[in-house]
């Protein structure tokens, strides 16, 4: 399985903070917000991951995390032109996955949990699709899944105005290798995107979608507002102060995981910072 980080968008609910520079660079406490998304996906045991950022933002990008093996994986970078929406990543990373399975991860999505990585790396030999539901108290900003009393699903919405449930869908999706194929078979939504509802469906309509509610112990938070964005520096402020642990520290897990020793870690993000790299 690969990884895909979708870190593309304007960022319109961030102006005028992201009118010069990617929301997904934005720091929450002590590190930019790509990351805790990153983070999730090397702690799910994903080495080859394809970062998808705009035209314009991907030198930032390069200059932060360059090929990735400071950290032990490969990070490969295809740029997304227009916000055509989130379903495009299939698309734009078909050649990428090279009919591998993946991962997709929203670059501004944060997850942390006990145990999150070991869970997620049993869902990596997928066959159709897996997403999760996480209980939030303000659904209509979301994806909605309704479920029938058996806990079957029925539907999933877009934002809808009167959501059926409180059950979002968090920005960590699970697919097989049909993904890309899928993708490019949708139509654009009434406001122009490839939505990944759409494409949820699109596996729902063939019987091949699981959804897994997510523990209440898992905390999951989209940083996409002034609002979420301060509280989740916050979180992250209190979660390490209280534990002396670090969270979303990925030259720290590509050492865990023994895929660089730390002296390489630092050696190798030292010499990029200082441009030698
Ligand atoms: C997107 C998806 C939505 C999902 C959310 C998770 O919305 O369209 O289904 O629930 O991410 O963060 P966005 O926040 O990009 O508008």
């Amino acid at each position: 399985m690969k990884g895909i980080i979708l870190a593309g968008g304007s960022g319109t609910r961030l102006h005028p903070i992201t009118r010069a520079v990617s929301k997904q660079l934005l720091p929450i406490y002590d590190k930019p917000m790509i990351y805790y998304p990153l983070s999730t996906l090397m702690l799910a045991g994903l080495r080859e991951i394809l970062l998808i950022t705009t035209p314009h933002d991907q030198d930032a990008f390069r200059r932060l995390l360059g090929d990735g093996s400071q950290l032990g994986i490969q990070i490969t970078y295809v740029v997304q032109d227009q916000p055509n929406g989130l379903a495009e990543a299939l698309i734009l990373g078909e050649e990428f996955l090279a009919g591998d399975r993946c991962a997709l991860i929203l670059g501004d999505n944060l997850f942390y949990g006990p145990g999150l990585g070991t869970h997620l790396e049993t869902n990596t030999f997928i066959d159709g699709a897996l997403i999760f539901a996480y209980q939030v108290s303000d659904p209509s900003h979301y994806g909605v899944v309704e479920f029938d009393d058996t806990g079957q699903v029925l539907s999933i919405e877009e934002k809808p105005p009167k959501p059926k449930s409180s059950y979002a869908v968090p920005g960590i999706y699970f697919y097989d290798s049909k993904a890309s194929e899928l993708a490019r078979a949708l139509t654009p939504s009434s406001r122009g995107e490839l939505e990944i509802t759409a494409l949820n469906n699109a596996y729902l309509e063939r019987g091949q979608l699981r959804v897994e509610v997510l523990s209440r112990a898992t905390t999951w938070l989209d940083t996409g507002t002034h609002e979420s964005l301060y509280e989740a520096g916050g979180l992250i402020r209190t979660l390490q102060h209280r534990t002396g642990l670090r969270i979303g520290d990925v030259e720290q897990i590509g050492s865990d995981q023994g895929w660089v020793t730390p002296s390489d870690a630092t050696e190798k993000t030292e010499s990029s910072a200082s441009g030698s790299a």
